[in-house]
């Protein structure tokens, strides 16, 4: 079977789904057989943050990668990859709000004021609501034009949630840094100077 057969085929959406909770089975495991260190939530904050950037990025890459191979079968993971981001980020903000405010919601707006990179966080978080609640058929037919705008709004979460990550850490930049790359490259594409590099119209790219 071709790549291209294999990204259009039945099994595709059921093998993705299947590796988007990969993270999700290892973290639970480990919870299980004690295997999150010495500090779980800490572990557990961190690891949720990671895949959430992860599959952000993962999201906004299957416009380019339509346009770089030429293939539209990549559009078809965009909307299942989007909501995995949310899934993750809404672990994320759930293991924060539990662990370190015990549900009070008081004390979580006492620190998302004091503390800017909670602050850029939880923007990222609010921007991501109406975006997870919009993505279905439904939604879209009602929306029209309008919600490709509103999912515009993709960017400027991806921007936050950099920005978030480059502000919580304290010493080693790398990770981060790397995000920062990535995300650049992509924002570039969308604003359009990167779309030169196309292979859309190229025959041997399909
Ligand atoms: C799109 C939104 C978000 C993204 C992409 C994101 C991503 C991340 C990443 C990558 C980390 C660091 C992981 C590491 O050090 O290995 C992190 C840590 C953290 N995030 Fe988020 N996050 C987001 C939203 C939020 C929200 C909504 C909250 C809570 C309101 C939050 C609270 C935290 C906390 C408390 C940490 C750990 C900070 C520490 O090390 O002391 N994040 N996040």
């Amino acid at each position: 079977m071709s790549f291209t057969a294999a990204l259009r085929s039945a099994y595709a959406k059921p093998l993705a789904h299947l590796l988007c909770l990969v993270p999700l089975a290892a973290l639970l495991w480990a919870a299980f057989d004690d295997g999150l260190g010495a500090n779980p939530v800490e572990r557990l904050t961190h690891e949720t943050g990671q895949w959430t950037l992860r599959f952000l990025l993962l999201t906004l890459s299957m416009t380019p990668l339509r346009q770089w191979t030429g293939l539209a079968a990549w559009i078809r993971f965009r909307r299942l990859l989007g909501l995995y981001t949310f899934f993750y980020l809404a672990c994320h903000f759930m293991i924060w709000f539990i662990a370190d405010h015990s549900l009070d919601v008081i004390a979580m707006g006492e620190d998302i004021i004091k503390r800017p990179y909670i602050t850029l966080g939880f923007s990222a978080l609010l921007l991501m609501l109406p975006l997870a609640i919009t993505s279905n058929q439904a939604m879209i037919r009602r929306l029209g034009k309008k919600w490709k705008s509103l999912h515009q709004l993709v960017y400027l979460i991806l921007s936050l949630g950099v920005l978030h990550f480059i502000w919580l850490v304290k010493a080693d930049y790398l990770e981060p840094t790397i995000y920062a790359i990535i995300a650049v490259v992509l924002l570039l594409h969308r604003a359009g100077p990167m779309k030169r590099f196309s292979l859309r119209s190229s025959p041997a790219a399909r």
